[in-house]
């Protein structure tokens, strides 16, 4: 399968297997070993490389890139960050400056998160570094580095312009209808989005994928259409994209996108295929239950639409066909009490162990309906009945959310696994529950909003 795209400015042909990563590539075939391989499952960031194509730059991390998501895209390396003259480029000059390295493994992730950051003019560090991981220097160095490479100017280099290209006999269809058709006549086969669960069954369990279709040159997929009181979102639109839809009106739901992952993983991850893979610990499903989302899905030519509860029905099993696959989530644009808590052990860049999610009404002091999901308590994203039903048509006070907590142990018997025990996801859920009614109420409940 033959994929064009520009290697540091260079155009590039190459001839590949579907599932051969970017990582492989640079660092067997062309060499390019500044562009690290730490933990090869897109956690660590050592392999970060600035990808562009018409939607603008960004990072992504090459280990779980396949080759064929390339075609007509971009890509730069650390070897492609100074000018050709031997400049350094600006943060590259700013890490030496302020002494961000030491052993220097994670150096070239850094620089080229950086980089992007700089090109696309971001001050917000925390965010934009936090999927690179350093063991031995520290933050505080890099942070500084890239305190001072901000405002300083653009190499003209890194503005890259991608290659316009015809026909590819890479597996990708470029629109739903095409999808639909592949998909029929494959329905055994595995359609890849973002690749970023995909990524690591070929990284880490050496998955022959057998037939595939890549899904992000389908424009249809990555469309985000305002219907005016609600947002119909492509299954393809990527993380990122869900985060910039959503900030302004759902900003609880944001912000726990925020820590979703990576920016690498957010960049690439897909709403639909965080929704399709059906995982009980996904942080998407529960936020869109408790929004009252609706999951359509397409076979074919037929389609059929239904609430995104429906859609997971046991530890992985789901109410999909053969051949049938997510085409788009519609979410409400209008929900105030929508609040989403994320609980993980790392702050950043870790899967959750107890994700709730909370949407309750209350009309002249009463409860007048509740919708409350959570991701980690059971085998699936899933609704909390019991405590809902305590919670309607009660009076909206300290005791009435102390009651549905107490429901929740008949909604839920969790299990315990390396993230939590049973006993902690238990607690922490009927603790979320009451943090939810101080965070109605005006109580400051965010930990990184309390002060002494
Ligand atoms: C380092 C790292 C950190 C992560 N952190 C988080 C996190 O904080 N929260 C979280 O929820 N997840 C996290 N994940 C998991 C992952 O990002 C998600 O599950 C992701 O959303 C999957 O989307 P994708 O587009 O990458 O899917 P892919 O890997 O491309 O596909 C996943 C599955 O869905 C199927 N699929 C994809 N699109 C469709 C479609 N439109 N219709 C039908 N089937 C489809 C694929 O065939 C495959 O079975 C993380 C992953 C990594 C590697
Ligand atoms: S090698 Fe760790 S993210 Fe790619
Ligand atoms: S400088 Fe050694 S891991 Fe970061």
């Amino acid at each position: 399968m033959n994929v064009t795209f520009l290697l540091n400015g260079e155009t590039v042909d190459v001839d590949t297997h579907p599932t051969q990563t970017l990582l492989d590539w640079l660092r067997e075939k062309r060499h390019l070993t500044g562009t690290k391989e730490g933990c090869n499952e897109g956690d660590c960031g050592a392999c970060s490389v600035m990808v562009t194509d018409e939607n603008g730059a960004r990072t992504l991390n090459a280990c779980i890139l396949f080759m064929p998501q390339l075609h007509g895209k971009a890509v730069r390396t650390v070897e492609g960050l100074a000018s050709p003259d031997g400049t350094l480029h600006p943060v590259q000059q700013a890490m030496i400056d302020n002494h961000g390295s030491q052993c220097g493994f994670c150096t070239p992730g850094f620089v080229m998160s950086m980089a992007t950051g700089h090109l696309n003019g971001r001050t917000d560090h925390d965010d934009v570094l936090a999927g690179n991981l350093c063991r031995c220097t520290g933050y505080a160095p890099i942070i500084r580095a890239a305190n001072a490479s901000e405002g300083t100017s653009v190499p003209d280099h890194m503005r890259e312009v991608p290659p316009q290209l015809g026909e590819t006999d890479i597996p990708a269809p470029s629109t739903s209808d095409e999808l639909a058709q592949w998909y029929m006549e494959h329905p055994e086969g595995t359609l890849i989005a973002g690749a970023t669960d995909v990524g690591l069954w070929v990284t880490k369990h050496f998955t022959d994928l057998g037939d595939v279709a890549f899904l992000n040159r389908c424009a249809d997929l990555q469309q985000i259409e305002d219907q005016g009181d609600a947002f119909r979102i492509g299954a393809a639109v990527t993380m990122t994209d869900v985060l910039g839809a959503v900030r302004d009106l759902h900003p609880s739901y944001a912000e726990m996108i925020r820590r979703y992952g990576s920016e690498q993983v957010r960049n690439a991850a897909t709403i639909g295929g965080n929704i399709a893979n059906g995982s009980p610990i996904g942080d998407n499903p529960p936020a869109l239950i408790a929004l009252d989302a609706t999951l359509h899905l397409r076979c074919g030519d037929s389609r059929r639409d239904m609430p995104i509860e429906d859609f997971f029905i046991a530890y992985g099993k789901q109410d999909r066909q053969p051949g049938e696959f997510v085409e788009a989530v519609t979410i409400p644009k209008t929900a105030p009490s929508l609040r989403c808590y994320k609980l993980s052990k790392r702050f950043d860049q870790d899967i959750s162990a107890v994700c709730g999610c909370f949407n309750i009404t209350v009309e002249d002091g009463e409860i007048t309906a509740a919708r409350i999901a959570f991701g980690g308590m059971a085998g699936t994203p899933k609704r909390a009945a019991s405590s809902e039903a305590t919670l309607v048509g009660r009076p909206w006070a300290f005791e009435t959310l102390q009651a549905a907590a107490e429901s929740l142990t008949e909604d839920f018997q969790p299990m315990s696994d390396m993230r939590a025990s049973a006993t902690y996801r238990m607690e922490a859920a009927q603790g979320q529950l009451l943090r939810y009614f101080d965070d109605i109420n005006g109580t400051e409940t965010s930990v990184l909003e309390v002060r002494a």
